[in-house]
């Protein structure tokens, strides 16, 4: 089939695409949807109505990884009802287990590992019909530029924008170094031209992702850029009115940047800075170089700039070789820290990785399971603290999108607070609201005039 023939055909042709794990891959999702736009696919939310099904996938923990079998298992009559239907694997776990996939689900027809989206639209007319397409090579150059949006489309207020990949730290557990390869930041220019493309479609608030964002060191004018310098700019970019970045490590939190946040008022008061554990020993086995005491001496320095930030972060409970007392010590450490919001997980080996081999030093599961439970107790414990401390107070809030119920709005606080009220906003609004009562996952207030 000519190319001229898809492309008299635009549009016509449907695409579900299913997002699991982390940003980046929601990120990734809506570059690849735009970039088979120009195959002549167009969005649909169900897998029923699809000429093409992706899954854009996550290898972090077993259970996200097993997930995307099951989840293809249940395509198995679409694809004998429809022997047009092409499915894709694309992700993380298409980046670690590759051939693998086709052998366990013949029915696939492409994988795409994340590194190699720009050739989505090449592999898309390769697959089908028997045709397996396969990429997971880790190549030189910038896949997000061969990713632009045509045509370019209105955008939600709020949006992501990789400006780095990849991950050179290595902790003992984690399997982003290998699927998705070395750290590189994408040159500055091209960053600061996406936002302004993305405030042109409406964009008003910006999130810069990077599997350690914090680490970004960019070509830019007169040389390399950090992440600080690169907020500065992307500051000065008219009509973007708010910037966050995730996820960040503690060992690349600069003075510069710390320093951003206190004196840039674009860059929101929230802050992910993932842990793991409070045990030295633990954190020393997870190879995360730092000690709990550093950690905790750096958010005071953070706090020292910007004194209301919303800290947040990661855990990981049942490490091999956790015990009784390093899990004590990791729940100290959410006592002093103080977090705004945390996510916690049980320890999952990953295939390849150096803590997997330890299997002689696993913790019990039901040892790991009872800790998992009391840390999110006292996180959530936590989050409802900061949330109740919000009653009363004026913020800032960008408005989203509509509520459930009739004539509610939704938008997020700048301390990433879910906030609904029934005044007369506008979608892309920002206002000052002032908050009047604390439910279990959002706040409800009422705009200020
Ligand atoms: N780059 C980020 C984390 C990416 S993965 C960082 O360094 O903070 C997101 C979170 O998943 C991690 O912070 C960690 O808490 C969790 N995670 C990663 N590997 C895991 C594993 N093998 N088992 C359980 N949780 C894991
Ligand atoms: Fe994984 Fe550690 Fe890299 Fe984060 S810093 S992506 S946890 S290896
Ligand atoms: Fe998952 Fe890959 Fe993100 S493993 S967390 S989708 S980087």
């Amino acid at each position: 089939m000519s190319e001229t023939k898809i492309d008299t055909k635009a549009g016509t042709k449907k695409l579900f695409i299913k997002t699991y794990g982390c940003q980046m891959n929601v990120y990734d999702s809506e570059r690849m949807a735009e970039s088979l736009g120009g195959s002549g696919y167009t969005e649909v939310s169900s897998p029923e109505e699809a000429d093409m099904i992706l899954l854009n996938t996550c290898h972090i923990r077993e259970k996200a990884a097993e997930k995307i079998y099951s989840e293809l298992g249940r395509y198995k009559d679409l694809k004998l009802a429809n022997p047009d239907l092409k499915i894709g694997v694309a992700g993380c776990v298409a980046q670690a287990e590759g051939e693998e996939i086709i052998r366990r689900q013949p029915m696939v027809d492409l994988v795409v590992g994340p590194q190699s989206y720009h050739k989505l639209p090449q592999l898309e007319a390769k697959a089908g019909k028997g045709v397996k397409a396969l990429d997971t090579d880790f190549p030189e150059e910038d896949k997000f530029e061969h990713l632009k949006a045509r045509p370019k489309a209105k955008r939600a207020p709020a949006a992501f924008l990789t400006v780095q990949e990849g991950c050179d730290k290595f902790c003992a557990f984690c399997v982003v170094p290998y699927t998705r390869g070395a750290e590189v930041s994408r040159p500055a220019e091209r960053v600061l031209s996406e936002a302004r493309d993305l405030v042109e479609r409406g964009v008003r608030e910006i999130t810069l992702l990077g599997q350690n964002v914090n680490a970004y060191h960019g070509a830019g004018e007169g040389g390399t850029w950090g992440l600080a310098r690169l907020i500065r700019e992307l500051a000065k970019v008219d009509g973007l009115e708010r910037i966050r970045f995730t996820t960040s490590h503690p060992n690349d939190m600069e003075d510069d940047l710390i320093a951003a946040h206190g004196d840039c008022d674009k860059l929101m008061p929230y802050l992910h800075l993932p842990v793991q554990s409070g045990s030295d020993r633990i954190l020393k086995a997870m190879n995360r170089k730092h000690t709990a005491e550093e950690y905790i001496r750096l958010i005071e320095r953070i706090r020292a700039a910007r004194p209301d930030i919303a800290m947040s972060g990661d855990f990981i409970v049942g490490f091999p070789g956790e015990t009784d007392q390093d899990f004590e010590d990791t729940m100290s450490l959410v006592r002093e820290v103080g977090y705004g919001s945390a996510y916690s997980f049980k320890y999952s080996p990953r295939p390849g990785t150096p803590a997997a081999e330890k299997d002689d030093k696993m913790v019990d599961a039901d040892v790991a399971s009872e800790r998992l439970h009391r840390l999110q107790e006292l996180i959530t414990e936590q989050q409802h603290a900061f949330q109740d401390a919000m009653v009363g107070r004026e913020v800032s809030v960008l408005f989203e999108r509509k509520g459930r119920l009739a004539g509610q709005m939704v938008g997020k606080s700048e301390y990433l607070h879910a906030v609904h009220v029934t005044d007369d906003v506008a979608v892309g609004e920002i206002a000052r609201v002032r908050i009047i009562e604390s439910g279990p996952n959002s706040l409800a207030g009422v705009v200020l005039r």
